[in-house]
């Protein structure tokens, strides 16, 4: 997971009954080789005991700053200066009061204080709680402060209410971590254009021609751009994924859409990297209304090309430019190609035919073939290894490029 390999997060844990979802969040960031160290307010305690979350980091958790009183003294002053962050998950309302106010009542608000690490605050309670004009403008003193948000969500809460208060899904934490972590990364102020999916050329308003892409590697490489501090901007053609925290996604569906996408945002870009399976034939023409079956035996459905979005693009100087090249067969001959034809810095080059590279697979293994020749084979590794090692490439491409 890169950025989250090795790093201090104190993970502040408050007395909502979102507060079970902490623990999975504990044991996500511990799988993740963070060293986790939970603190709780006694509020807290009572919906999940402290030994819960001991049991998933392996480290002491404490509830209060009164047991084991000179250890846990001394030990909110090491952990505020050891973090690297402190996310505080769920986060009530009483939590954001005594944060705005600079209160320091219980560990989680002692700890908020004391520490100089970048704050992350996950709120959640009830919905009428949260509009509240009081909780809003301590959401809006501690957002001045420089304090992360995320959420909360919209969505049904425990008391059966709907609305917006609901803790974000730890999936969603795990980006805001990230992001919050890659701040100040070796991307930093510069701007990543990633594109993913399979595009999807209409033939009538209820069929289209498609392909198997899953969307997976190119929300990779946006996300991993994040983690490194990148302004990351994904267009994506249809995927089932979500859309990653703090990435600028932009929804489009065929070829000609993401090539409209792509211009646009490479305008003012420092690099670009197409890893969608776009459509290489789109219907003739349009069809307007559903071709229906009545008195046909067979249907000939005329395909002509589509734009080829990477080696049509007349970007900037100095845009970077990544392509995939996606292969049943020859891979390095055919990648070599494309290096050559589409006038890109680095290809990828992916077997799809291999044993865990496959359309949906959550690994891949690529070899990456820049302008000098060289011809770098990469293990099977997870996507978003895969896409950090990409973007180490990316980085010194822009280092060493003439503008
Ligand atoms: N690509 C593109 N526009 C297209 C087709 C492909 O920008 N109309 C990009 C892909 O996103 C990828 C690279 O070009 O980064 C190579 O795509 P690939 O499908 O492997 O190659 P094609 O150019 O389509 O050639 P072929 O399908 O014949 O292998």
């Amino acid at each position: 997971m890169y950025n989250l390999t090795g790093r201090n997060i104190v993970l502040g844990v408050t007395g909502s009954i979102a507060a079970y979802k902490a623990a999975d969040l504990a044991s996500k960031l511990t799988q993740a080789e963070c060293s986790v160290d939970v603190i709780m307010t006694p509020e807290a305690a009572k919906f999940i005991a402290p030994l819960t979350f001991s049991s998933v980091t392996g480290r002491p958790a404490y509830a209060s700053m009164w047991d084991a009183a000179s250890a846990v003294t001394e030990a909110h002053v090491a952990l505020s200066r050891r973090a690297d962050l402190l996310v505080i998950a769920p986060a009530t309302a009483t939590t954001l009061a005594r944060f705005a106010a600079g209160s320091a009542e219980d560990l989680v608000s002692l700890t908020a204080l004391a520490t100089r690490a970048p704050i992350l605050i996950c709120p959640a309670m009830d919905p009428n709680m949260f509009e509240h004009p009081a909780v809003q403008a301590n959401v809006e003193t501690l957002k001045a402060r420089g304090v992360y948000f995320v959420g909360p969500d919209e969505g049904r809460l425990a008391s059966g209410q709907m609305g917006v208060g609901r803790l974000s899904e730890v999936e969603t934490v795990m980006g805001a971590i990230r992001f919050v972590l890659g701040r100040g990364g070796d991307l930093a102020a510069k701007k990543i254009v990633v594109t993913a999916g399979g595009t999807r050329e209409q033939i009538d308003p209820v069929r289209y021609v498609g392909n198997y892409s899953s969307g997976k590697m190119g929300f990779a490489v946006a996300a991993a751009a994040r983690d490194r501090g990148a302004d990351s901007v994904l267009i994506t053609a249809p995927t089932e994924l979500a859309d990653p925290y703090a990435v600028d996604v932009i929804r489009v569906k065929s070829a000609m859409e993401m090539r409209d996408a792509v211009a646009e945002q490479c305008a003012r870009a420092d690099a670009l990297v197409m890893t969608a399976a776009v459509a290489d034939y789109q219907p003739a023409e349009a069809i307007g209304e559903k071709i229906k079956r009545e008195g046909r035996d067979s249907l000939t459905i005329s395909l002509v090309r589509t734009p080829d979005i990477l080696k049509d693009l007349s970007a900037d100087e100095g845009l970077i430019k990544v392509g995939f090249a996606a292969e049943s067969n020859d891979l390095l001959e055919n990648a070599r190609k494309k290096l050559k034809s589409k006038g890109v810095d680095l290809i990828v080059a992916n077997d799809i035919t291999a044993e865990g590279s496959g359309f949906g697979a959550d690994t891949n293994q690529v070899t990456l073939l820049d302008k000098s020749g060289a011809e770098e084979e990469l293990p099977l590794i997870g996507k978003y290894e895969v896409a950090s090692r990409i973007l180490d490439r990316v980085v010194s491409l822009i280092e060493t490029r003439q503008r």
